[in-house]
């Protein structure tokens, strides 16, 4: 048998369709990321960078740990893969255990998946399959967010409020979905430090959809507690608490994605625990697994596991999953996460550290063209003033000042988004606000 022809090997970047990427802009000027340890990503020149990021919200215990390294490599010598439908594999039941043990009320129970995208539909997809199986079959509408963003999955996409995530899927978006209006309210709250005063009563919003449609069609209610990719925008001040009064008062189930604010981001391990606010269902990624190993979950409260369970003992109660759901490598890595985050005392420091983080990014006020700043836990966001009919071009060219001078920070539009590894220090706090005001005036 002849061999199959081959085409030869190119080594330009063409072959490699980037994701949420400029492709031919990138191309052109590309920044190549090498080598990474704690706070420092390496450029294959060897010029360091330091991670204002933490990658994409997601090392949050810094680059390079030993510790993980050494779990996964544990287990893929003691077992590479094994199947959880029908089967099960030790370390997925002991993480499922230990998360539920760090969990606030009675969220007690996961579901395990590969990213964020995937949980948010898999956590849509349990809300759905729970008011079927306890009886409430009418429940399927949802409702996100205007600037919400979770994820890139059909049902992400629907719930989700980023115009340009949405634009060109927009006929095949699920029906039945409202956006309650998202909380950005700059001409209130700009330069906020924390949360903001104004805006609780946009959670009312949520009462005059139900009105619509009635409760009994609507099945679950979607948010992000801090909006991260659309710029980091903290919840005002009570709404989070008045959204959970309104739905336990309509039977509607509350999903908080916490996918970036999970694993300590805000100074606790989750933001239902910063904003003492239990939702029904939790979904994560990112620094579940420090983004060693993609993995994501959802984390489901008992009465919604009752409910799902409530069938026969030989029904299948999910007809959902994925063949790496519980991957025992994210599992290792998973565990190995958790152990750090508990030794290092790592939820402690960013709750330590937020302060001076805080006094650090709106050090950046009065900077020329910068006309908000928020902030909370480590987490910020900086909107610059648009250069006039060209929206998104300050703010990729702060974004590239910001790599030239050895920073990484997210750019969406003319917003830019910080988010370090929870081991910073505080003299590299201090070099990435001189950085990014750096390259704000730079590219003014
Ligand atoms: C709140 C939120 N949900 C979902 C996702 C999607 O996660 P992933 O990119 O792992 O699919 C993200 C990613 O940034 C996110 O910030």
């Amino acid at each position: 048998m002849s061999a199959a022809p081959t085409k030869p090997v190119t080594n330009n970047l063409d072959a490699f369709l980037m994701p949420f990427t400029a492709n031919k802009q990138f191309k052109k000027n590309p920044r190549l990321l090498a080598k990474a340890k704690g706070v420092h990503y390496w450029t294959p020149e060897g010029r360091r960078v330091i991670d204002g990021t933490a990658g994409l919200w997601c090392v949050n215990a810094g680059h390079g740990r030993e510790e993980i390294k050494a779990a996964i490599a544990a287990q893929l010598e003691e077992m590479d893969y094994a199947p959880s439908f029908q089967m099960g594999h030790p370390k997925a039941f002991e993480l499922a255990a230990r998360h539920a043990a760090m969990l606030p009320g009675d969220l007690n129970h996961a579901f395990y998946c590969n990213s964020g995208s995937e949980a948010v539909d898999s956590a849509l997809k349990i809300a759905l399959a729970y008011h079927r199986a306890t009886g409430q079959g009418t429940r399927t509408r949802f409702i996100g967010r205007e600037r919400g963003y979770h994820g890139v999955g059909f049902g992400g996409i629907s719930v989700g409020g980023m115009v340009n995530n949405r634009k060109a899927f927009s006929a095949a978006t699920l029906q039945g979905v409202d956006h309650l209006p998202h909380t950005h309210l700059p001409a209130k709250n700009a330069f906020s430090r924390g949360e903001p005063e104004n805006g609780a009563e946009l959670a009312d919003e949520l009462e005059r959809i139900v009105a619509l449609h009635d409760a009994s069609n609507i099945a679950a209610v979607i948010v992000e507690p801090c909006a991260g990719s659309t710029g980091f925008l903290p919840p005002p001040k009570g709404y989070l608490k008045r959204l959970r009064e309104i739905c336990t008062k309509h039977g509607i189930l509350l999903i908080f994605d916490e996918v970036i604010t999970g694993f300590g981001r805000l100074g606790t391990a989750f933001a239902a625990d910063y904003f003492g606010v239990i939702p029904d269902l939790m979904t994560v990624a990112k620094g579940i697994s420090n983004a060693t190993v993609p993995m994501g979950g959802v984390f489901v409260r008992k009465p919604v596991y009752d409910g799902l369970l409530s069938g026969a003992e030989n029904a299948i109660d999910l007809f959902h999953g994925y063949t790496y759901s519980a991957h025992p490598l994210a599992c290792a890595a998973a565990s190995a996460v958790l152990d750090i985050y508990k030794t290092d005392g790592l939820f402690q420091r960013s709750a330590e550290l937020s302060k001076y983080w805080e006094d650090g990014v709106h050090s950046l006020k009065g900077t020329s063209g910068v006309i908000d700043i928020r902030n909370l836990g480590l987490a910020a966001g900086i909107d610059l003033e648009a250069r006039a009919g060209a929206v998104g071009a300050r703010g990729y060219d702060t974004f590239v000042k910001c790599f030239e001078m050895g920073l990484l920070v997210r750019q969406g539009g003319d917003t830019l988004a910080m988010s370090p590894p929870l081991i910073i220090e505080k003299t590299q706090i201090d070099e990435v606000i001189d950085i990014v005001g750096k390259a704000i005036k730079q590219a003014a």
